[in-house]
């Protein structure tokens, strides 16, 4: 017997929005093929066009008579590649219990967010290729993520892996969601800076549009090395966390915390370290934090902890997120670590649609200096923060002026979802201005700590500034509110943040104590009495 209906599915396994609908793939699956309900998954692009699919992950449904009765999402969760939220339609079902009830369809074409298909292109000469042109490109700027092992969800490493791919590439790079690399270029260069430029994407789309050839296979330049063991060398300790910890298929997004106990017989002053994530695809960044007092590990093995650890920590030993390397600190600034601490890690772990586990590792690198320089945290930002549904553009803004002359060596933006835009400038006592950080597409999933290539002076009496601004519309994609609702400071996903964290060292290592005691005192200002 003829099945009553078709259902094909153009799925992409390289797509993270496509994978992310396998667990309610199988849920329409076992709900209609009782029904008599026949499904298909073609994976060629002669079919995807034939039956005008454009994106994965995309559905076509036909009749017993092979007529196309749906085209378009299975729901509407997706509001641009990376970006998933709640469904709120779920239009392939609709779809289907109308057909079997013999109802037109409610809407039988529906707009679809996705990763572009590839479609060959004929044969062109000049085409752009693999070999000649686009290797070198991804070779350099992408594969450090996506090769075999790589925290990517697909590997540019050789032609048969890339080619398909090559309209997802070149629509990434359009977009400027890949590389994730968040700030635009400044007058203080950030440490791995990885941005393409104008020609770097035309070509991609050329390439693309080509058809995406090979090329002579001979003229494909070397792979790039990339570290296979620790990238300083051997550590002077490796520590890991006591058990694997699991990533439910159910949670997109689980921000997890544990205690890891070192055992050091004496204070150690650590210079440098290196993050494993023990599963890369699946995490998506992690803070290290130093607890001298052993207080997280009371709340269990693992606990929930999106935003803050839940406790005060004794230091931060830094971040990692994908692409991220070793960090060294600067000279005379190592962080130290007693006997009997603890390291506490937080993570932000994303589940691939099947259960998983991670297992991070860390390795430590100890030098014999003590600290001399003093590292100090200078935060700019509000805690005062309300922000009505619908309001387009909200602003933050904050400053503090140096008492001190200080030497900047790093920058840390945070804020979550509502927030699209943040500015950090120094206006120096001269009145110059020197731009310190500029996002104008903040991404809560891509934030990281940036370094300067070289540090920087400067003088004080200079005033540093910060300006957020958030989008609480429904036009924000990111907005994890459907509707949006009413936001305010705090420490859920759902909540706003707005902080600026300028990484400096005083000039004067005796000059420590006063720029504390300015940043204390701006601290009991906007937090009056009621202040942590
Ligand atoms: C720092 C690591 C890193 C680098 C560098 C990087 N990617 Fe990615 N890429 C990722 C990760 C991680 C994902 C999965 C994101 C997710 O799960 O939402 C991804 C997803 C993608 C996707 C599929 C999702 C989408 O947004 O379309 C494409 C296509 C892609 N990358 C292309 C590129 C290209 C092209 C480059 C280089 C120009 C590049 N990437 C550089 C880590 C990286």
């Amino acid at each position: 017997m003829t099945p009553a209906l078709t259902v094909y599915l153009f799925l992409a396994s390289g797509c993270p929005l496509s994978n992310r609908y396998l667990p309610e793939i199988s849920e329409i699956q076992s709900r209609y093929q009782p029904r008599g309900v026949r499904f298909e998954r073609p994976s060629d692009p002669a079919s995807a066009r034939k039956l005008g699919a454009r994106v994965t992950p995309q559905t076509v449904v036909t009749d017993a008579l092979g007529r196309v009765v749906y085209r378009g999402r299975i729901d509407d969760r997706g509001a641009a590649p990376g970006i998933a939220r709640p469904p709120t339609r779920h239009d392939l079902r609709e779809a289907l219990d109308a057909l079997l009830d013999g109802r037109p369809v409610p809407a039988p074409e529906t707009p679809v967010v996705g990763c572009a298909i590839t479609f060959p292109a004929p044969e062109r000469k000049g085409a752009i290729t693999f070999s000649e042109q686009v290797a070198a490109v991804l070779f350099e700027r992408c594969a450090s993520c996506h090769r075999p092992g790589g925290s990517g969800p697909f590997s540019v490493t050789s032609y048969s892996e890339a080619a398909p791919r090559a309209a997802a590439i070149a629509q990434a790079a359009r977009s400027r969601r890949m590389p994730p690399w968040k700030a635009e270029p400044g007058p203080h260069p950030f440490l791995g800076e990885n941005r393409l430029d104008e020609a770097a994407i035309r070509l991609l789309e050329a390439w693309a549009a080509d058809g995406a050839r090979e090329g002579d296979p001979a003229r494909t330049p070397p792979l790039p090395k990339f570290a296979d063991g620790w990238e300083l060398g051997p550590p002077d300790m490796v520590v890991r966390a006591p058990k694997p910890v699991r990533i439910p298929s159910a949670s997109p997004d689980q921000y997890t915390c544990l205690a890891i106990p070192i055992s050091t017989p004496r204070v150690r002053y650590v210079r440098a370290f290196e993050f494993r994530p023990g599963n890369r695809p699946a995490t998506h960044h992690a803070l290290i934090f130093v607890d001298s007092r052993r207080i997280a590990r009371r709340a269990g093995d693992t606990y929930p902890c999106f935003g803050t650890p839940g406790f005060l920590p004794t230091a931060a030993l830094g971040g990692w997120t994908p692409g991220f390397g070793a960090s060294v600190y600067p000279a005379g600034t190592a962080v130290s670590i007693r006997p009997g601490a603890d390291l506490v890690l937080q993570l932000h772990l994303r589940a691939s649609g099947r259960e998983e586990t991670a297992q991070p590792e860390i390795a430590l690198y100890f030098t014999e200096e003590a600290p001399r320089r003093r590292m100090v945290d200078i935060a700019l930002g509000s805690r005062r923060i309300d922000i009505a549904p619908g309001k387009r553009r909200y602003v933050v803004r904050d400053s503090f002026t140096l008492p001190v002359a200080v030497e900047i060596t790093g920058i840390i933006p945070h804020a979550h979802y509502v927030c699209r835009e943040m500015r950090g400038r120094a206006v120096m006592p001269s009145g110059r201005v020197v731009d310190l950080l500029t996002i104008r597409d903040w991404d809560f999933d891509w934030q990281r700590h940036y370094r300067y290539r070289d540090t920087f002076v400067l003088p004080a009496g200079t005033r540093l500034e910060m300006e957020f601004v958030y989008d609480n519309s429904a036009a924000n994609p990111r907005n994890p509110s459907r509707p949006p609702r009413r936001v305010v400071w705090g420490p859920e996903s759902s909540d706003e943040m707005a902080g600026l964290h300028v990484q400096a060292m005083p000039v004067r290592n005796e000059d420590a104590e006063e720029l504390g005691q300015y940043l204390w005192g701006k601290l009991m200002r906007e937090t009056g009495r009621g202040g942590r």
